[in-house]
């Protein structure tokens, strides 16, 4: 019973979270019409389909010890974190794991720069692609694949939400990261990447800024890294 009361709290706590997260995206970001169409179209694209659940079912059939790994950053989160990191039109940011590519479209939106979301799962690419053709959204692509696959020399941020990855993914991510141009940002949730760096790598990147920003699942830390 205290169990199932327990799950009935959480459900409701994350149902209020989630309504109240609407009403700010309505009321913030809502007015610019084209995100808003964007938006309501992948929004609708969904309605049937549980982008937790797609997920948790491509990690099953992947073998994945923990398929619950599904988190998407709350838009209002989002845009305080490009305000903290100072992101501006100029930037190439990459989305690595960009899930349904809300966020892409946000940022190239609001802060008008190029974006890339990369994703493993096809179903997440093929119809982000679908409102990017039918809204014309020249500055956001999606690529299908996995992250530690691509190049990043002409990112100038990178943005990073994955807090259930393994130690090896994070080092073979730092020494693609080691690449890029000096100057360039990094922006990782849940850890830094100081933590992972080794002998041979440690005065790559300089930890510049932390702050901590709301999640559906509580606060979290963000970490601003810049490549030296
Ligand atoms: C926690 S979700 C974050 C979604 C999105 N970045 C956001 O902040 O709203 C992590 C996403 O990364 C994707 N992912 C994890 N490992 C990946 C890999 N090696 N290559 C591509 N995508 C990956 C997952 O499929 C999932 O959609």
């Amino acid at each position: 019973m205290l169990e199932f009361l327990k799950l009935l709290w959480v459900r409701a706590t994350t149902f209020f979270y989630e309504a109240l997260e609407f009403i700010k995206v309505v009321f913030r970001f809502y007015p610019n019409k084209k995100f808003r169409q964007q938006d309501l179209s992948l929004l609708r694209s969904y309605l049937f389909l549980n982008p937790y659940r797609i997920c948790k079912e491509y990690l099953i059939r992947q073998g994945e010890e923990d398929p619950y790994v599904y988190g998407e950053t709350p838009l209002t989160t989002l845009a305080q974190i490009a305000k903290e990191c100072k992101l501006n039109a100029q930037d190439v940011v990459y989305e690595l794991g960009c899930g349904r590519g809300r966020s892409c479209f946000w940022l190239g939106a609001f802060v008008n720069c190029r974006v890339t979301g990369i994703e493993q799962i096809d179903i997440f690419v093929v119809k982000a692609n679908q409102i990017k053709t039918k809204y014309t959204v020249e500055n956001v692509r999606f690529s299908s694949g996995n992250f530690l696959e691509f190049n990043y020399k002409d990112a100038t941020v990178i943005y990073l939400y994955g807090t259930c990855l393994e130690e090896a993914t994070i080092m073979h991510l730092i020494k693609k990261f080691a690449k890029m141009a000096p100057g360039s940002k990094i922006i990782t949730i849940s850890y830094p990447l100081t933590d992972y760096l080794e002998l041979q790598n440690w005065a790559l990147f300089e930890l510049v800024h932390t702050f901590q920003a709301p999640f559906v699942w509580g606060w979290a830390d963000v970490y601003l890294h810049v490549r030296r």
